[in-house]
């Protein structure tokens, strides 16, 4: 049997086992519905510099910047959940993943089916005036954007109105934070998606989860850092591999009940 097979069976042994699993997702997860992820050849932070477009300095000093830079990532607002976020969401409905915890901002889990996810960075929902606080709509928004101008703030007229997205520099939503370092404390398995885990304190995650005693499974593009302390580690594409281990772990459900 080829190597990868073989991972795929042990994942999916440890999967079916589980108590209460946990999903850790990155960008690589979206990576087959369109949306470019932000490290490795092709990512978005070879085209653009992070501290520019994606940080609150940044955002406040030249938010034209920060809107060039979004129309190129939310342009794929279009984007459609792929077999990898459905794999997921089906985990969820068999009752054996519990959460998933996402650093991206896409919304693809929700759209898939998951009902119970962890949204580190945020999400493009809803936009808001770092000014004032007033909430904005994306019609609102896009009457500027298509007119190439920078939207301004209904009630107090600020350049400052962004979407609720955690930008380098600010902190991660409290309460989301503490959620998902419980769940990670709490599963008995953690599965990475598509992560570079090299944004702290997400990257945490992984690591705490583990050390609470958790298995862990990692299925990424390239090598990550945590590799080493992980139980399976499958270096392939998220929409490819995760329908093969939910095939498997109904195989083994089906011959538990036979
Ligand atoms: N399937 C699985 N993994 C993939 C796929 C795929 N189809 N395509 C790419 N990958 C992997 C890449 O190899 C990479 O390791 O997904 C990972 C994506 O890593 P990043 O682009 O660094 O994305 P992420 O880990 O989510 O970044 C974390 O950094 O820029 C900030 O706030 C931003 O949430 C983001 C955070
Ligand atoms: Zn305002």
């Amino acid at each position: 049997m080829e190597l990868i097979e073989e991972k795929i069976e042990l994942a999916a042994s440890i999967i079916a086992k589980a108590k209460h699993a946990v999903v850790f997702t990155g960008a690589g997860v979206s990576a087959e519905s369109g949306i470019p992820t932000f490290r490795g050849e092709d990512g978005l932070w070879k085209k653009y510099n992070p501290e520019e477009v994606a940080s609150i300095y940044g955002f406040r000093r030249n938010p034209k910047a920060f809107w060039e830079f979004s129309k190129d990532l939310l342009g794929k607002t279009t984007a459609k959940p792929n077999p990898a976020h459905y794999s997921i969401a089906e985990l969820e409905k068999m009752g054996i993943v519990k959460a998933v915890i996402t650093q991206n901002i896409d919304m693809l889990h929700q759209r898939a089916g998951n009902t119970k996810v962890l949204e580190l960075h945020g999400s493009v929902e809803r936009l808001e005036c770092l000014d004032c606080g007033e909430e904005h709509t994306w019609d609102y928004v896009g009457e500027f954007l298509i007119r190439n101008e920078i939207p301004r703030c209904k009630k107090c007229k600020s350049y400052y109105v962004k979407p609720k997205v955690v930008l380098f520099g600010e902190a991660l939503p409290r309460d989301v934070l503490m959620e998902a370092v419980e769940e990670s404390r709490r599963c008995d398995v953690f599965i990475v998606v598509g992560s570079s885990l090299v944004v702290y304190p997400a990257a945490e995650l992984p690591f705490l989860a583990k050390r609470s005693g958790a298995k862990l499974i990692i299925i990424n593009a390239e090598p990550t850092h945590a590799d080493s302390m992980a139980e399976v580690v499958i270096i392939g594409k998220a929409g490819e591999v995760l329908p093969k281990i939910v095939k498997k772990v109904k195989e083994i459900k089906a011959s538990e009940r036979s």
